[in-house]
Parts: structure tokens; sequence; C-alpha cells
């Protein structure tokens, strides 16, 4: 049912955790499910320099949320922004059709997180 890259993911999830200098932070659920993730990022100059997430989410979830992270480290606030659950469940290749809702998980809470970055870092 779930490719090797999943598979992998899951069993050794990256970034798992909290950070206690958060530049921002987000907590989301599922509508779907009901699973919940909590995303803190940590931004110096525009780029994200560290993140970890929690969550009460699924194989899937954890997953996507590994991989999420891994893609958003290095990257602008903006390129952030910009990711899809999509293009996280091709660089794992691909979910289950039924476990898609799952990796909205990641993208939401990245986004809440990075909102709250910016409502407490106004530009200008
Ligand atoms: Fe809830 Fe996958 S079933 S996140």
């Amino acid at each position: 049912m779930y490719s090797d890259k999943v598979m992998d993911h899951f069993e050794n999830p990256r970034n798992v955790g909290e950070l206690a200098d958060a530049s921002g932070s987000g907590t989301v659920g599922n509508a779907k499910c009901g699973d919940i993730m909590k995303m803190d990022i940590k931004v110096e100059d525009d780029i994200i320099t560290d993140v970890k997430f929690k969550t009460f989410g699924c194989c899937a979830a954890v997953a996507t949320s590994s991989m999420a992270t891994e893609m958003i480290k290095g990257k602008t606030v903006s390129d952030a922004l910009a990711l899809t659950n999509r293009a996280v469940a091709e660089a794992l290749d691909g979910l289950p059709p039924v476990k898609m809702h799952c990796s909205i998980l990641a993208e939401e809470a990245i986004h809440a997180a990075l909102e709250d970055y910016q409502k407490k870092h106004p530009q200008g």
C-alpha cells in the first residue's frame, strides 16, 4: 500500500520534536479524521533554518510531515509557502488516494507556522 519512501519516513521520521526558540508555530487539525499536527519553524534572514513537527496523525501524516520539513529547510519563507501537499506526496513516490487528505495536515501546519512568523515579524 505504501511506497518504500513513505515507510522510511514513517519509521525514521526526520525533524520530530519542538523548537524552544521557534520564530513561528502552528497547530492544525485534519477535518476528515480529527488528527492534529504542530509545526515549529525557525527563520533567520528570510531562510528557514530549522523546523520540527509533532503529530497525532497516521503513518501517512508522519511520512508527509517528515518529507515536508526536509523540503522546506534552507528555503525562503515564500518558497516554503508555495510547497503543496501534492509535491510532498510526489517526493514520497505517491500516496494511496484515500490517504491524500493526510498530507494536507503538513501543508496547513507549515502555512500556520509561517503565518504566525509573519504576524510576529511584519515587514517594513
Ligand atoms: Fe488522520 Fe491520516 S488518518 S492524518
